[in-house]
């Protein structure tokens, strides 16, 4: 089916214009052959060659382009329900990481873990995000905090990238804490980052992003830079998880070494935030973070307000966001953040496909992209994020291909 035809609502999510604008088209049609758009425009206007073409009808509804989930840590071995309950009594998420909780928990769980259970887990969760109409996936590895398992980690999200449908972003996030084998020679770990593993991932291709977890219980701002500056020198662009839950000055170096996002931000600071505007780095939001760790949300609106883009991701991780239900994390963006339903859709896509570096290829519809798209059966962008239900997304195409329909 190269033409899809009858979109009530057609967001193209172009790049151009203030973050709202979704660039819509009204009573719109898709053309594609194999992978790739090759027209979208309004009905009345599909060029004779694909008007004699078969097409689907899309039934009035909604056509938007396939989601991008900018930030993930789709794979790890286990689960931690049992300290979702201990914060519902009264435990922090820094008080249960000192206990041996937290990350160290999933580090375990992650270790003991092979390769194939890995791959199984994590793709039953992309096909089930399909459902939702996410066609694009950050994945960070982090769970290991050892080089075996880290690299097992990193050949997961190959496997995955050859076997879905779904295209993946693998992100080294070996630096995501210090691991227990090194406490007390935290330098000794950030030299086997530095010395071995980022330069064999670069060789080998094993990720595409280097990221660091700036943090009082994870790294210091002068071992981020060392890690992020050796990434780039592998060719891995720098991301970071900054001011989190404390301003840490994680935002102003995100723009220093020329970082494709900083990530979190909760805490960020006047300073922070006026730099990442200067160099174009990406803010990403992550609500499902602030919902379950219970904390301020995201100050969304003092980032658009300075110029800083706003992606909404979902940071699907065992601890403060158990769930990769892009599109509830995109209604959270709305109330919590106080972004408007067109800012947090072009946020998902466009915005989101910047910060994982794959802005020439997804994240909009038009020409010569790929033909990744959802068709959503609401009217627009504002219903759908309004009325949260199962099977919003009744179609989702890659690559031209369907993966998944009602
Ligand atoms: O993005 N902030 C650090 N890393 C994750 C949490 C990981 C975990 O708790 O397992 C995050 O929120
Ligand atoms: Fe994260």
């Amino acid at each position: 089916m190269p033409v899809l035809r009858n979109i009530g609502f057609l967001a193209t999510c172009r790049a151009q214009g203030p973050q709202g604008e979704v660039h819509p088209i009204p009573r719109a049609a898709l053309a594609w052959e194999g992978d790739t758009i090759a027209w979208v425009g309004p009905e009345a206007e599909l060029p004779a060659r694909y008007a004699s073409l078969p097409a689907e009808d899309a039934g009035g509804r909604l056509v938007i382009p396939g989601l991008v989930d900018c930030h993930t840590h789709l794979a790890f071995g286990g689960w931690r329900a049992a300290e979702f309950e201990q914060r519902i009594r009264g435990a922090t998420y820094l008080e249960i990481a000192e206990q041996g909780g937290g990350i160290k928990s999933t580090m375990r769980h992650t270790r003991a873990a092979d390769e194939a259970e890995l791959v199984a887990r994590a793709s039953r969760w992309l096909e089930q995000s399909r459902q939702l109409g996410i066609t694009t996936v950050e994945c960070k590895s982090g769970y290991g905090l050892e080089a075996d398992t880290e690299l097992r980690l990193l050949r997961v999200y190959r496997r995955l990238a050859e076997t879905q449908p779904t295209r993946i972003v693998a992100t080294f996030l070996g630096a995501h804490v210090v691991p227990p084998e090194f406490t007390d020679r935290r330098e000794a770990y950030v030299r086997l980052l530095v010395d071995e593993l980022i330069p064999a991932i670069g060789r080998d291709r094993l990720a595409e992003c280097c990221d660091v977890f700036v943090e009082r219980s994870a790294f210091t701002i002068a071992e981020a830079r060392e890690i992020l500056l050796a990434g780039t020198g592998a060719g891995l662009s720098p991301k970071l998880h900054a001011d989190q839950l404390t301003d840490g000055g994680g935002a102003a170096l995100a723009a220093e070494v020329g970082a494709v996002s900083a990530d979190h931000l909760e805490h960020a600071s006047a300073e922070g935030i006026a730099a990442m505007a200067s160099k174009g780095v990406v803010a990403v939001s992550l609500p499902f973070a602030t919902l379950y760790l219970n904390q301020p949300p995201m100050p969304a609106r003092r980032f658009l307000d300075a110029g800083v883009a706003v992606a909404v991701a979902t940071d699907f991780n065992p601890g403060s966001a158990p769930s990769f239900h892009l599109p509830f994390a995109m209604t959270l963006a709305c109330t919590l953040q106080r972004m408007t339903p067109g800012e947090v859709l072009t946020g998902a896509t466009i915005v989101a496909a910047r910060a994982v570096g794959r802005e020439d290829s997804v994240g909009s519809l038009e020409a010569g992209k790929k033909a990744d798209f959802a068709v959503i059966d609401a009217t627009d962008v504002t219903e759908w994020l309004y009325f949260l239900r199962a099977n919003a997304c009744v179609r989702t195409v890659i690559g031209g291909r369907t993966v998944w329909s009602t």
